[in-house]
């Protein structure tokens, strides 16, 4: 696929569709134009997001077709990038090899530029009849884009893609350490400095609590720690993303039941998310430093496995009674969180598919979002508002720890009962960070689409890596130090 802007004259151009925005300031024929109001008038055109208008053989076009999109409620970034992937995902269902995308001027280009990258995502195939053709070639038609802003957006649109494609691969074919090998490969080529921890390293630390998460699978476990560290940082922060990497959650001794098993190939999706973020942060080169760890884990039943009741030591010290091997995912944060205060974060960010419950307080709208640290949780929301990706806070009330607290042991790692799942899952979470300012992502109810959308496949949505690249890319306006 070859993306590229175009500053030729939108007439002339020769292509098998030129999409442009309803209302979006692109002049017309005279004859266009008047069909357009007449098809408004009747209905057939109504505006909203998501409606393809085909006119075929427009006049004073040299294309051949001109695709009118509806722009919902507005033109703006998250418009722009929900339009551009729709138009590529239209193309490829008809086969176009060439198409268009034209707006009025440069202001969205970078949103653009990701959207069509987005569009473009080709997940894993193992389908023996695949028919989806890819586009040749893309044309961005927006006078006076920056260059480099449309760059950005290729880059970026690449890690998403990256972390949907690591996301949508099967258990069978990505385990801890096949992750762990692509993530090293991979990061190290992004310019990353890369470290791979194994078993017999993770004891050394003493790290029993992500331990006691592997002891039933015949996989052993990683932990990834990948660094950006540029020649000038713009100041001291090091900010620290940790994802949860569960290649695969059966539930263990806990066993999930067949039907809530099924998808969970996806519960890596936060080692993905802040995987796809920092090879992007390293490929834009942007002055900050940032690390990232990957907790990178099989949960599997088994005679070895850790049964409900084990009591485990975590990294720092704290012993947690396993009262449910199903929650997982916080095992695996503690330490991995532990590692990272350790190695000096000054700022903290978790991503993980960390509890059922997220999705049923907000759906696959919102990422759930918790933390110690106001004015970084307004800083991502901020970010997020300005691109379409949503992050809804929740309370963080110290009576929220009391179910974790342990009665043999220092904590434990489920309640007596799923209220406020999601939030008494991040208490225990905070157990781990000491003061050190910190953000949890709770993406289990966002990180995977159950439908297919305009602008995607079903399967792994990506969410979170555009808001965290630019969470790092504009970090003092944060007021972060
Ligand atoms: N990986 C799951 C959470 C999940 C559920 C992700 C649905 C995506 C979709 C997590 O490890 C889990 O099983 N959490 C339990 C915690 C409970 C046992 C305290 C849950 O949410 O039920
Ligand atoms: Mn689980
Ligand atoms: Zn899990």
């Amino acid at each position: 696929m070859n993306i590229r802007l175009h500053d030729g004259p939108l007439a002339d151009l020769k292509c098998d569709a030129v999409f442009v925005p309803l209302d979006g300031g692109i002049s017309l024929s005279k004859g266009t134009e008047e069909l357009v109001a007449r098809l408004r008038q009747s209905g057939e055109i109504t505006g909203k997001r998501g409606e393809l208008t085909i006119l075929h053989e427009p006049s004073g076009l040299a294309a051949s077709r001109l695709i009118l999109m509806g722009v919902g409620s507005g033109l703006d970034a998250n418009q722009a990038f929900f339009m551009a992937g729709q138009a590529l995902r239209a193309a490829q269902k008809r086969k176009f090899n060439r198409i268009a995308f034209a707006l009025s001027d440069g202001g969205l280009v970078r949103a653009l530029s990701e959207g069509c990258v987005y569009g473009s995502y080709e997940r894993p195939k193992y389908k023996n009849d695949d028919t989806l053709s890819a586009v040749d070639e893309i044309l961005i038609i927006a006078p006076g884009a920056n260059q480099s802003e449309f760059d950005a957006g290729i880059v970026v649109g690449e890690s998403v893609n990256l972390t949907r494609r690591l996301v949508d691969m099967p258990a069978n074919d990505l385990g801890p350490v096949e992750f762990a090998e692509m993530a090293e490969s991979m990061g190290i080529a992004a310019g990353l400095k890369a470290e791979v921890l194994d078993e017999p390293g993770l004891e050394a630390l003493g790290a029993g609590s992500f331990l006691s998460v592997a002891k039933g699978s015949e996989r052993p476990p990683r932990l990834v720690r990948l660094d950006w560290n540029p020649a000038e940082a713009a100041n001291n922060s090091h900010l620290f993303l940790v994802g949860k990497g569960v290649t695969f959650d059966t539930g263990g001794l806990s066993l999930k039941p067949a039907n809530s098993m099924e998808k969970m190939k996806y519960d890596m999706a936060g080692a993905a998310t802040m995987f796809g973020a920092i090879t992007a942060i390293a490929r834009l080169n942007i002055p900050q430093r940032v690390s990232c760890i990957l907790g990178l884990v099989e949960n599997m039943p088994s005679g070895t496995a850790t049964r409900p009741g084990d009591i485990v030591q975590a990294m720092n010290g704290k012993t947690i009674e396993v009262i449910n091997t199903d929650a997982e995912g916080r095992l695996v944060l503690a330490d991995a969180l532990t590692y990272a205060v350790r190695h000096g974060a000054t700022h903290l960010i978790d991503a993980a598919t960390l509890t059922g419950a997220v999705s049923i307080a907000l759906g696959a709208i919102n990422i759930g979002m918790m933390g110690n640290s106001q004015s970084l949780q307004d800083h991502i929301k901020a970010v997020g508002q300005s691109i379409g990706e949503q992050f809804w806070q929740l309370p963080m009330n110290d009576d929220y720890l009391e179910p974790m607290k342990g009665d043999l042991s220092d904590l434990r790692n489920a309640g007596t009962d799923r209220k406020a799942g999601t939030i008494t899952a991040a208490k225990f979470l905070e157990q781990f960070v000491d003061s050190t300012p910190w953000v949890h992502l709770d993406i289990a109810g966002t990180a995977n689409l159950d439908k297919a959308q305009p602008n995607a496949p079903q399967g792994a949505s990506g969410i979170a890596v555009r808001s965290l690249v630019r969470a790092v890319q504009n970090w003092s306006d944060g007021g972060l130090q």
